[in-house]
This record gives C-alpha cells, structure tokens and sequence, in this order.
C-alpha cells in the first residue's frame, strides 16, 4: 500500500533534485571517499552517537588503530572500549567488537556483501544495515534516521508520530517509493545531509530551498510541527554516591557488570541510595559498614557532586567523595577491588560522568 501522494515520476524529481543539491552543498567527509564497507560501518556507528564534527576525530582514531574487521577482532575490548569513551552506548562498541569477530569467524575477515548477512551482524539495525548496503554496495535499500523523519514528514506534511510503530512503518515505506534504485547509496545520502545541513529542526531557510514548491507543509503552514512526536517519559533519577578512596596515591575501581548502565566501564566503589544522599547518610549504608567496618581507617578529603548526567531514560545524580585509607595495609574488604597504578583510572575505560570527575581533579 503506498501512503504516498506523489506519482513516481515526481517521486524521482524530488530524488534528482536532492542529488543535485548534495553535488552542491555536501561536506567533504573521509567515509565519503570510499566504498569500504567497514569503513561506512564504523562511520555510521559513530554518527549515530553524535555529531560530524565530533564524530570525524573519534572515526579518524578508530580506522587509524582498527583498519579492517581483523585488527578489530584481535583487539582486547577494554581498548575497543577506551577508544569509545565518550561516546557513550557502550554497547554498540561491543557490537562493533562482536561483529568484526564474526565477520573474521564467519566471513574469513571479508565483509558480508549481502543485507541478510550484513543485518544480521551483532548491533547491525535496520538503518545502519541500509546505510552500508546502499553506500557500498550500491543496493536498494532506503536509509530512515532522525533527518530522513524530518525532510519526509515536512514534503508530504505527514502528521504520523516517528517513535511509534505505525508511523516508523509508514515512513519507512515511503522511504523506500522515494529511493533511486539506481543510485540507493547517492540518494540516501543526499536526504540525510539535506535533513542535517538545510531542512533543520528549526527556522529552517525554506525561502532558499530547492524542494519548496513541492513542500505540503510549507504550503500548509506545519514545518515548525513536523516531524510529530508522541509525548516524551520523564527520566527517572538515580543517586550515585561515589567513593574515590585514595591508598598510596593509587585508586580503587570496580567494573561494571551486564544488566544496567555502563556494562564493562570501571567506576569507583558504588552506594546507590533513593534519594540524595549527605556523608551521614552514606556512611549509615550497610554497604558502607561492609567496606569500612572501623571508621578510624579512612580520613574524608572532600566531595564533588557532579551536574545532573543524562543518558536516554535515566538522569544519575551523582557525588563523589574522596577519601584516603592512611595505612600501609588496604582493609580487607577493600581488596577484592582493582588498584590503579596512579590517582586516575590509567588506560581504563570509564563512564563520561567519571571522565569529567577526574577533569575537576587537574
Ligand atoms: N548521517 C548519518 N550518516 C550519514 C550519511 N552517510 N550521509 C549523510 N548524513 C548522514
């Protein structure tokens, strides 16, 4: 069923004239020198993590050090992931990580040429599968991110919500009635740089766009309400209650387990509590009394209660507060913890929020 107005003479109109337009306006960009198709991945991958001009030095560090699926492979995760760090989704670098393993195990270190095989790589969604296989391989499938959503709903002024089902399934089929199948990989492309460079969230310069006799919305009057969300859920809070215990000018960490947030980073020893909490109250947490059972081992040096950190449906409220163990022994129960060799976490890969700690520390 077409949810499209359009016939597909004028279909293929709007396609030229955005290939035309991204001959003009692209920026030049290394994954666009190539048909790599590892390459387009990682590019891809980091892109949906952030913005070009951040995401360029973190592409540029990534290939320099992994420059095929098998040096990727052969590289132990703590460095995949310090390589990562702040980006945040940590888990979409072990998904590169796994990937690459597979491509090696399953695919004698040759990327997969097909989409059935490249979709179904760890990580390798709908999207970023589209992305490589058009790119690269020149085949026909229709790239659908946040700036696809935006450029599609404002021309056919569709008022469907993008982050619910109905409205992912009538986008991406319109997507894909607007794809060039002669050139997929050109086509994709194009609508996403217009959607990030031209056809911006807001005051977008319609007055100067080349699609503006065939925008519905902009005869309608809706750019500024397009694309539609449904509303969005609060964050829930969380309560972080750090301990940077300093012993002999060295630091102790933990490393984040699987099942929650931050899975494989080192953090400093954790007391997650429900609401903010003082020393007092840290100090009265039954884990606290399992790490310090005499309070005559350790002498508070200060706190740092960080900006309010958000991650996509949790805000962590965290403090961090330094304490020194003055002994020549670690308690006991310390010592099931890892010991840096210096005050910070060394080639440790930590969470963006522990970054910024040791930033204020100099
Ligand atoms: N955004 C993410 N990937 C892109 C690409 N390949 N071209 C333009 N914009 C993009």
């Amino acid at each position: 069923m077409s949810v499209c107005p359009d016939t597909a003479a004028s279909l293929r109109e709007i396609s030229a004239t955005l290939v035309e337009w991204y001959g003009r306006n692209r920026r030049e960009l290394p994954w666009r020198e190539t048909r790599d198709p590892y390459r387009i991945w990682i590019s891809e991958v980091i892109l949906q993590q952030t913005r070009v001009a951040q995401g360029l030095g973190y592409y540029l560090r990534f290939t320099g050090r992994f420059p095929d699926p098998a040096a990727l492979a052969a590289a132990p995760e703590d460095e995949v992931l310090r390589l990562w760090q702040g980006l945040g989704y940590y888990s979409r670098a072990r998904n590169l990580h796994a990937a690459a393993r597979r491509i090696v195990r399953e695919h004698g270190g040759r990327f997969p040429h097909t989409y059935p095989e490249v979709r179904a790589l760890p990580g390798v969604g709908d999207y970023t599968a589209a992305a490589i296989c058009s790119i690269a391989f020149g085949l026909p499938h229709a790239t659908v991110d946040g700036n696809v959503y935006r450029v599609l709903s404002r021309l056919f002024d569709l008022a469907l919500p993008v982050d619910e089902g109905r409205g992912r399934r009538a986008f991406a089929s319109l997507a894909a009635e607007l794809l060039d199948p002669r050139q997929p990989g050109m086509h994709n492309q194009a609508l996403m740089e217009f959607g990030a460079l031209h056809c911006v969230p807001s005051s977008p310069e319609c007055i100067a766009c080349p699609l503006a006799g065939r925008c519905l919305a902009l005869a309608a009057g809706t750019v500024g309400e397009r694309p539609v969300k449904r509303a969005k859920s609060t964050p829930i809070p969380r309560y972080f209650n750090y301990l940077h215990i300093l012993w002999r000018g060295r630091t102790l960490l933990s490393r984040r387990g699987a099942g929650d947030i931050w899975n494989g980073l080192y953090e400093f020893p954790l007391i997650e509590t429900g609401s903010p909490a003082g020393w007092d109250e840290v100090i009265r947490t039954p884990r606290f009394g399992e790490w310090f059972p005499g309070r005559e081992e350790f002498r508070l040096l200060g706190a740092t209660r960080m900006p309010p950190h958000q991650l996509s449906h949790r805000t962590i409220h965290a403090c961090v507060w330094r304490l020194e163990i003055p002994g020549k022994e670690l308690p006991a129960p310390l010592r099931a913890f890892v010991l840096t060799e210096g005050p910070g976490p060394g080639e440790r890969a930590v969470p963006r929020l522990l970054d910024r700690y040791f930033e204020t520390l100099g």
